[in-house]
C-alpha cells in the first residue's frame, strides 16, 4: 500500500478538483501495464490520470457530459483511455459493448465534484444562488421539479430517509406552501425559516435538506447498489474493488456489502455454528474504513467526510443477482 512519493503532492494547487485519498486508492487498485481498470466516477480525472500513468488501461465513466468533454481534451494523447458518458449502474452493458468481459479493478468516488459544487448554474450548493437543478447528468427531473411536483409526504420521506432530518414533515410542509421554488436561495431560505435558523449559527440547517434532495434527484443509493452488484461479476480473481463514499448511508451500504460478501455469517441464529451458516467469500482482504489524514485535510477540507473501503475479489463465482441481501 505504501508509495515512495505522494501522488497527492503532485496535484497542482489550482486543480479544478483535488482527488481524495488518492495515494490510498491507487495503492489499493495496484495498477500496472496490461491491467484493465474502471474508474466509475471520472470527474476531473484525478484517479484516472494516476492509473494511466501507471500503465493501466482505463474505462472511465461519468454521467456528467462536462466531465467527459474535459477528458476528451486532457486525455486525447492516451489510447488506453476509453470514455463512457453513462451512469455507472450501466457499467456491465457498456463494457460488454466495448468487448470487455473481465476487469482487474474498479473504483468509485461517489460524491459530487468540486466543478459541480462550485458552478452556480448547476444548483448543488446554496452558498451562492443558482437555479434549483442538482442533476449530475444535466437531464431528467431536476430538484425544482421534485420540490414543485412531489407530494408533501414524499418530500418528507426523502428528507428523513436520505438526511435523517428530524424536522422532515415541517420542512416538507413549508416547501409545498412556498411553491413554486426556482432557485437554491429560495429553497435554502424556506428550510431555514421552517427550522427557525439564526444567521451566524455554526451549521446551516439547509445542508441536510440539500443533500437529501440531491441524493434523490440522482438516485445515488440505487446507483451504488447496482454498481456493487455488477462489479462482482466483472472483476477477475485478484481484482480490486475500491469505493470512496461521503455519506454515512453510502458507507453503510458498502460496509454491509463487503461483510455479506466476505463469507462471514450475518444475523443468523447464535446457536448455529459459523462454519455451517457462512457462504463462500466472494471478496477477501477487506479493508477497514480509511479516512484522510491531517496532511490531506489541511490541503483539502472536502476530504473530511470521505471514507475508503476496498477488497480483493476471490475466485468464487459471482452470486446470482437475486441471492444478495439488499443493504
Ligand atoms: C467526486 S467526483 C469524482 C472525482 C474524481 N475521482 C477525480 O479525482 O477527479 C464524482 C463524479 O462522479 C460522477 N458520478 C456520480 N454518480 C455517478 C453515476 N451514478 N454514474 C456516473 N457518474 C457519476 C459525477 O458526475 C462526478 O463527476
Amino acid at each position: 500500500m505504501s508509495h515512495p512519493t505522494s501522488l497527492l503532492a503532485a496535484i497542482p494547487h489550482d486543480a479544478p478538483h483535488i482527488p481524495v485519498l488518492l495515494d490510498e486508492v491507487i495503492g489499493a487498485l495496484d495498477p500496472a501495464p496490461g491491467k484493465v481498470i474502471v474508474d466509475a466516477t471520472l470527474g476531473a480525472g484525478g484517479y484516472t490520470r494516476a492509473l494511466l500513468a501507471a500503465g493501466a488501461t482505463v474505462h472511465a465513466f461519468d454521467r456528467d457530459p462536462d466531465a467527459i468533454a474535459a477528458a476528451r481534451e486532457w486525455g486525447a494523447g492516451y489510447d488506453r483511455l476509453i470514455l463512457h458518458p453513462r451512469r455507472f449502474s450501466e457499467v456491465g452493458d457498456a463494457l460488454a459493448q466495448a468487448g470487455v468481459s473481465a476487469i482487474d479493478g474498479l473504483v468509485a468516488d461517489i460524491g459530487v465534484s468540486s466543478m459541480q459544487l462550485d458552478q452556480q448554474g448547476r444548483g448543488f450548493a446554496f452558498s451562492s444562488d443558482g437555479p434549483l437543478d442538482m442533476r449530475m447528468s444535466q437531464e431528467g427531473p431536476s430538484a425544482a421539479d421534485f420540490c414543485n411536483e412531489a407530494a408533501e409526504e414524499e418530500i418528507a420521506n426523502v428528507l428523513y430517509n436520505y438526511a435523517e432530518e428530524r424536522q422532515s414533515r415541517r420542512i416538507a410542509r413549508a416547501i409545498v406552501a412556498a411553491r413554486p421554488l426556482e432557485t437554491t436561495g429560495q429553497l435554502a431560505n424556506v428550510v431555514r425559516r421552517a427550522l427557525g435558523y439564526k444567521p451566524g449559527a455554526p451549521k446551516d440547517p439547509a445542508t441536510r435538506s440539500f443533500q437529501a434532495i440531491r441524493i434523490h434527484v440522482n438516485d445515488e443509493l440505487g446507483e451504488l447498489e447496482a454498481l456493487l452488484a455488477t462489479a462482482e461479476s466483472l472483476l477477475s480473481p485478484g481484482g480490486r474493488l475500491a469505493i470512496v463514499s461521503f455519506h454515512s448511508l453510502e458507507d453503510r451500504i458498502v460496509k454491509q456489502f463487503f461483510k455479506d460478501a466476505s463469507g462471514v455469517a450475518s444475523a443468523t441464529s447464535r446457536y448455529m455454528p459459523v462454519a455451517a451458516s457462512a457462504a463462500p467469500a466472494v471478496y477477501s482482504h477487506i479493508s477497514k474504513a480509511i479516512r484522510a489524514g491531517e496532511v490531506e485535510l489541511n490541503r483539502n477540507p472536502r476530504a473530511r467526510s470521505a471514507t475508503l473501503r476496498f477488497a480483493t475479489r476471490t475466485d468464487v463465482p459471482a452470486r446470482p443477482a437475486g441471492s444478495r441481501r439488499r443493504p
